[in-house]
């Protein structure tokens, strides 16, 4: 049986290096292991609960939901801004935390890694995330990291596909998260316009 990962990238800009990761990701995964990137955290509105009223919660909010919930475990590939975690994704844990309890992130292995510029990849807003995703209701795997200092210089030439440390880190990183992840229900109908699935390579 295949453990269907999802990745929210937390940078929205076309040339993330985030992003770059998270397509490293999807193509490092072990056997066994499928790993989708959600395509349209933009267009999520900003949380409020006055859009969160059943019969009429932004599509773009409740497909979201859909994923998160048909998703075997999540994995927050993010910069860090100003010493935390970006808005996109935390708005996408916000989301994904209502109804409480029983949100769709309720009970969700996560797991937190990205890059950034500074020194420490953003271990800071990963230890946020962290954070906020438990509060949230997440199973959060705490110990298990990778925060890739100085983006900018280190992926210039290289991307992540191809850095060594990555490729020799990101599958162990990606088989810890799957092994807390129970298999769920794929939930008939429901079209996944926002995911890029991995290919077999
Ligand atoms: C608004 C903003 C705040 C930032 N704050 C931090 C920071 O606190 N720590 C850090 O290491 N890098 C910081 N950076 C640099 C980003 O980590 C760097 O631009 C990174 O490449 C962004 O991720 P991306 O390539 O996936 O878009 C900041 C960048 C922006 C745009």
């Amino acid at each position: 049986m295949t453990t269907r990962i999802l990745a929210l990238v937390g940078s929205l800009r076309a040339g993330s290096f985030n992003r770059q990761l998270a397509e490293a990701a999807v193509k490092l995964a072990p056997e066994g292991l499928e790993v989708e990137i959600y395509e349209n955290l933009a267009a999520v509105p900003y949380y409020n609960e006055d859009l969160d009223r059943p019969g009429a919660i932004p599509p773009s909010a409740e497909a979201l939901r859909e994923a998160v919930r048909s998703a075997d475990a999540l994995l927050i590939v993010t910069p860090e801004y100003n010493g935390t975690v970006p808005p996109a994704p935390k708005n996408a844990i916000d989301w994904t935390s209502r109804p409480h309890p029983g949100g769709a992130i309720c009970e969700k292995p996560v797991v937190v890694i990205g890059t950034s510029g500074g020194r420490y990849g953003g271990a800071w807003a990963h230890d946020d995330a962290r954070k906020t995703a438990r509060v949230a209701g997440a199973t959060v795997l705490d110990d298990v990291a990778l925060s890739v200092p100085c983006a900018a210089t280190r992926f210039a030439d290289t991307p992540p596909v191809c850095d060594e440390e990555i490729i020799a880190k990101l599958p162990s990183v990606l088989a810890a998260l799957a092994s807390a992840a129970q298999p769920q229900p794929i939930t008939k109908g429901v079209r996944h316009d926002n995911v890029t699935v991995s290919q077999p390579s």
